[in-house]
């Protein structure tokens, strides 16, 4: 029986979520791929500091110590541009398979990336950049195949979508609430990316890349975030039936791609105003499929790590073949 090693950048709440559900799901990964899968190696930024790990597995601030292991597959849960895109370039190169969380990366290099990867015949996957838990790019991937898609509408942060709810229900002020969404691991390293839109912004990118396949600048997507809203307008408005939601619109003609990211007011008779609290819910219109609606957990420990490891498992069920070590 044969084996994939795995190499986890980063060890935070992504990273060791994968390293946890890896470790518990073992048989039933076993059985699904007819091999077992190892975590090997974990790079983080401070190796000084202890971590919850198998004493057999490498823990190392330096990407060499990891590259140097046997490794299959690199999972990508640090944060920014770089140093991850050399990493991830210099393991390509290497010929390992990759799959990403990390958004911020990828909307500024998903699609080098995707071209590198093609060359040298690996498997990039990237499902946990957008969404958390739900099946976005796996269901529009799809989609594309036959559909034109014409129109995006969602909710794509779930700090944002948090907190906001958080403000109304609670009647509670955003900083409270953004304590509260950190606690629980649903915000960024930088929070600011969050409450400012820049997560949801780097998530529309991607998206906009995905149904277009061409590269997406930056300039064609509009971007605001909620720090603008009163709590007082969140708290007064239900009583008028409205909720503040931060919502991605993305409109597609021929080709073309117009973004928006901000906050809206909507009513109950939109298809996003009942995702509620982390939930993140994306409504895809397209040429022969019509509305389409996704919803569930937007972030989290648990959910991001569950798509990462089915990345994982599609790697090896429909395009490559698990080599013995
Ligand atoms: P955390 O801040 O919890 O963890 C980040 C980890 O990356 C830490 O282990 C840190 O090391 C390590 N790290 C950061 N920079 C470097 C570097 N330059 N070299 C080596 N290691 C580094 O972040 P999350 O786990 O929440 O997020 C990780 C990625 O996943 C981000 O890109 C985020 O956008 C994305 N993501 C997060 C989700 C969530 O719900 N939290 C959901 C989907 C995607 P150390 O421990 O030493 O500090
Ligand atoms: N900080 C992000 C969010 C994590 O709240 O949506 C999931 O991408």
């Amino acid at each position: 029986m044969g084996s994939v090693n795995v190499a986890l950048l980063g060890f935070g709440t992504v990273g060791s979520g994968v390293y946890e559900l890896i470790e518990r799901e073992q048989e039933r990964l076993s059985e699904s791929l007819n091999g077992s899968v190892n975590v090997v190696a974990v790079l983080v930024k401070d190796d000084s500091i202890k971590r919850d790990v198998s004493s057999d597995v490498l823990v190392t601030s330096n990407i060499d110590d990891v590259l140097a292991q046997p490794v299959d597959v690199i999972v990508d849960a640090i944060v920014g541009v770089e140093p991850a895109f050399t990493y991830l370039c210099k393991a390509i190169d290497q010929g390992c398979h990759i799959i990403t969380a990390n958004k911020e990366m990828f909307a500024y290099k998903g699609f080098e990336l995707k071209e590198k990867a093609k060359e040298q015949g690996v498997a990039v996957h990237y499902e946990a950049t957008v969404a958390g838990g739900v099946p976005v790019i796996r269901t529009l991937s799809q989609l594309v195949s036959v559909n034109e898609v014409v129109r995006i509408e969602a909710i794509l942060n779930g700090t944002s979508n948090y907190i906001l709810s958080e403000m109304r229900n609670k009647q509670i002020d955003l900083n409270t609430a953004l304590q509260e969404a950190q606690r629980l691991g649903y915000a960024e390293a930088d929070p600011t990316n969050d409450i400012e839109g820049f997560d949801a912004f780097y998530k529309a990118v991607i998206l906009a890349e995905l149904v277009t396949e061409e590269r997406v600048s930056f300039n064609q997507v509009f971007r605001q975030g909620i720090t603008g809203l009163r709590q007082e307008d969140v708290v007064n408005q239900q009583l008028k039936g409205h909720r503040a939601k931060h919502i991605v619109t993305l409109t597609i003609k021929q080709g073309e791609v117009n973004g928006v990211v901000e906050p809206k007011w909507v009513t109950a008779k939109h298809p996003l105003y009942d995702v509620e609290g982390v939930n993140n819910g994306v409504v895809v219109t397209s040429q022969y499929n019509g509305q389409l609606k996704l919803e569930g957990p937007g972030a989290g420990k648990g959910p991001t790590a569950s798509v990462i490891v089915e990345d994982l498992v599609h790697i090896y069920k429909h395009e490559q073949k698990i080599v013995v070590h």
